[in-house]
């Protein structure tokens, strides 16, 4: 039995988790528990990413404390990967006393062996804010080819890299105002002394090949020292011996992997020295995407090594999620939430599609919307489940048992055979090649299905008992199928586990068939994605959150991309939608929502509440007492937040461009808009 600690990187706690979050997490889920279903002790640690100036500045916009927003937004995250069933052992935060008491301690082992090292650093500086400023919150002129509206480390028109100070008219993106130069003592972690030890790492196996091609580039172009402290005002950790200065956030974010770890040890009996210990034997892997590279595959082996702790087996690294062949982004309304796909959609729908396309490699995947349908529906639905679908019926009519032999014992061999490869494929990451395996297998289930059809059998009530053989003999293959699948569809399979009353802990399980059992009562287990629905993921942005997906009034409220246009409608469709000129009576912010306003609103002899998603365009007090236009007649939904009674028309791609409709003065609450 091998030993297993695995990690998906920490995500930031000052914004919602989006679907490019949620690739890796299902990447690293799936890992987990294709390790448990091999038999092994695998563990699954993640925490909230906590500190530094983007979490600060944010909380103090909002005007609550850095630990009241962490604090929310974990809980949304949480909510989050629960629904796309991610199973973490712990999920943990780096703004905790495990993480401060461990940083504290990896520091000082540093700095007693001679690793740390002090200097001063000129850094700009907000006079007005009373802060230094890391370089992305200076924007000025590229110092080489003159673009407006730069950041102070790197010009995303010509590509050179500078220093704040070279920027031409400087100014604070905190404050506006023109930052000063000014002197502080640094501390920085002597990296260039672990050049031999992490040139030897990076060749262990420890790295996929592109990955290593590109530190050798980096050695080529020489490490540098690595500045690890900010100066106060900083949400973190006081370093010890330094008053006013505070780790950089990507010193104590890693070590939260050993902190969510060390909390969940404390109730576990695991032991330190074993997990994390030089020369541990047990296994370490860190999934991540590809822009973290640097911090995992130099900074934190390095740090581990000089604090004398042990080395990742190994850095896993992903490419980034495309939205349709393109970025993901918030003005085409491409950036996908967690929170909204899951209002729409089954989790595993996605885990499949990212399974299915997810190789060993550092490529960019695509979620193509039309191409997820396809593939969810005829994979899933079309493939897998069809073949219980189509066999389950047969057995329940004919006493609910499975047949006491296998029909075709050579043909579930061959299945069975399959699973060492299939096991292979997911222990080397190459899911795609894993699922595609799978799908052929499941072909050759169905086209045993179809070369016995069952269906003319069982025309005839003498031959039953060759019925019984036949969907033995299907379900028998459908359970190997799921069987594979689980580590990707867990949900799915523990139905189909309920179904064929015979739970699965381990793939050795597979290799007896099901005969002679009865059989519980057959439920669908997974239904057709609906494409509407898919595609109003990317075009509901802004009032999704407030009114369910109805192709017909989203058209009116956003400039859709043109899959998501609705098709011709009649006078008489027209004539369904109740639209109502509404006055707001009130206007607040939802706590928890930060897209959202609640609205009361009168349409005359009645008034009820909407919620709406303009909160970035609109003040609350500024709508009290303007007329707008409703769905009067959409189906009240119930949201997290209440009862949302209707829907506020408005123009524009969402986010802060987003206008609500409104008549000319004139039209009374309640008026019908024809
Ligand atoms: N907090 C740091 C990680 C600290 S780990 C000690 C961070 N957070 S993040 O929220 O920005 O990103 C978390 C993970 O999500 C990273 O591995 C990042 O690569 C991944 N992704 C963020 N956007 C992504 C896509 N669009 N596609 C795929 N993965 C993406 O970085
Ligand atoms: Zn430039």
């Amino acid at each position: 039995m091998r030993r297993i600690l695995v990690t998906s990187a920490l995500p930031y706690a000052n914004g919602p988790l989006h679907l490019g979050h949620l690739l890796e997490a299902i990447q690293t889920d799936i890992w987990v528990r294709f390790q448990r279903l091999s038999g092994h002790e695998a563990y699954y640690f993640c925490a909230e990413d906590t500190h530094g100036t983007p979490i600060m500045l944010k909380a103090q916009a909002e005007g609550i404390s850095p630990e009241d927003l962490i604090g929310r937004v974990a809980a949304e995250h949480r909510a989050d990967y629960q629904g796309f069933l991610i199973g973490h052992d712990n999920f943990h935060s780096t703004h905790s006393a495990e993480n401060r008491e461990r940083t504290e301690a990896i520091f000082r082992a540093l700095d007693a062996a001679g690793h740390i090292r002090r200097r001063a650093v000129r850094q700009a500086y907000d006079e007005q804010a009373g802060m230094f400023l890391p370089d992305r919150y200076v924007k000025g002129k590229c110092p080489v080819c003159k673009t407006p509206d730069q950041y102070g480390d790197s010009c995303e028109s010509c590509g050179s890299t500078y220093s704040p100070a070279e920027l031409i008219d400087p100014v604070s993106v905190v404050t506006g105002t023109r930052p000063v130069e000014r002197e502080s003592e640094h501390l920085f972690f002597a990296l260039t002394s672990f050049e031999p030890m992490l040139k030897a790492w990076t060749r262990s196996g420890a790295l996929q090949d592109g990955v290593a091609n590109k530190l050798d580039e980096w050695f080529t172009a020489g490490l540098k020292d690595w500045d690890i402290s900010r100066e106060s005002p900083y949400f973190g950790f006081e370093i010890p011996g330094a008053p006013g200065k505070y780790f950089y956030v990507w010193l104590d974010a890693p070590i939260g992997y050993i902190a969510s770890f060390e909390h969940y040890a404390k109730t576990h009996g695991l032991d330190f020295a074993d997990w994390w210990g030089a020369g541990s034997a047990t296994e370490l892997y860190h999934f991540i995407g590809k822009d973290i590279l640097y911090f995992h595959t130099l900074f934190w082996p390095a740090v581990l090594a000089g604090a004398g702790l042990r080395q990742p087996t190994g850095v896993h690294v992903h490419g980034f999620l495309t939205v349709n062949g393109q970025k993901m982004s918030k003005s085409r309304g491409t950036f996908i939430l967690a929170r909204d796909y899951l209002s729409k959609l089954p989790p595993e729908a996605l885990r499949y599609y990212f399974a299915a396309k997810l190789g060993a490699g550092v490529d960019d995947l695509d979620l193509a919307l039309d191409d997820f349908v396809a593939r969810v529906n005829s994979d899933l639905v079309g493939k897998v489940v069809n073949i219980a679908s189509r066999c389950a019926g047969f057995i329940e009519k004919s006493g609910g048992r499975l047949a006491g032999d296998l029909a075709d014992p050579a043909l579930y061999a061959d299945f069975i055979a399959a699973g060492s490869g299939v096991r292979a494929l997911y222990e080397a990451k190459d899911y795609a090649a894993a699922m595609r395996e799978i799908m052929l297998l499941a072909d050759r289930a169905n086209q045993y299905i179809d070369a016995h059809k069952p269906w003319n059998l069982a025309k005839d009530p003498a031959r039953t008992a060759e019925v019984v053989a036949v969907c033995t003999q299907g379900l028998n293959l459908f359970r190997v199928l799921i069987g594979f699948l689980k580590p990707v569809l867990p949900e799915v399979a523990r139905a189909a586990e309920a179904f064929l009353a015979a739970p699965l802990t381990s793939w050795e399980q597979l290799a007896s068939p099901l005969l002679g059992t009865a059989l519980a009562p057959y439920a669908p287990l997974f239904m057709r994605l609906d494409p509407q629905v898919v595609r109003a993921l990317v075009a509901s942005e802004p009032l999704a959150a407030a009114a369910p997906a109805k192709p017909a009034t989203k058209a009116a409220t956003k400039a859709a991309p043109a899959a998501a246009a609705p098709a011709e409608i009649t006078v008489d469709d027209f004539a369904k939608l109740d639209l109502r000129v509404a006055r707001v009576l009130e206007a607040a912010l939802v706590e928890g929502a930060d897209k959202l306003l609640r609205l009361r609103l009168s349409l005359g002899d009645s008034e009820r509440t909407v919620f709406a998603g303009v909160r970035a365009a609109y003040a609350p007090e500024s709508l009290v007492g303007r007329h707008v236009v409703v769905v009067a007649n959409l189906k009240p939904r119930q949201m997290k937040f209440g009862l949302s009674e209707g829907m506020v028309l408005a123009a524009g791609p969402g986010g802060g461009d987003i206008f609500l409709v409104t008549p000319d003065p004139g039209a009374a609450p309640g008026m019908r808009v024809k």
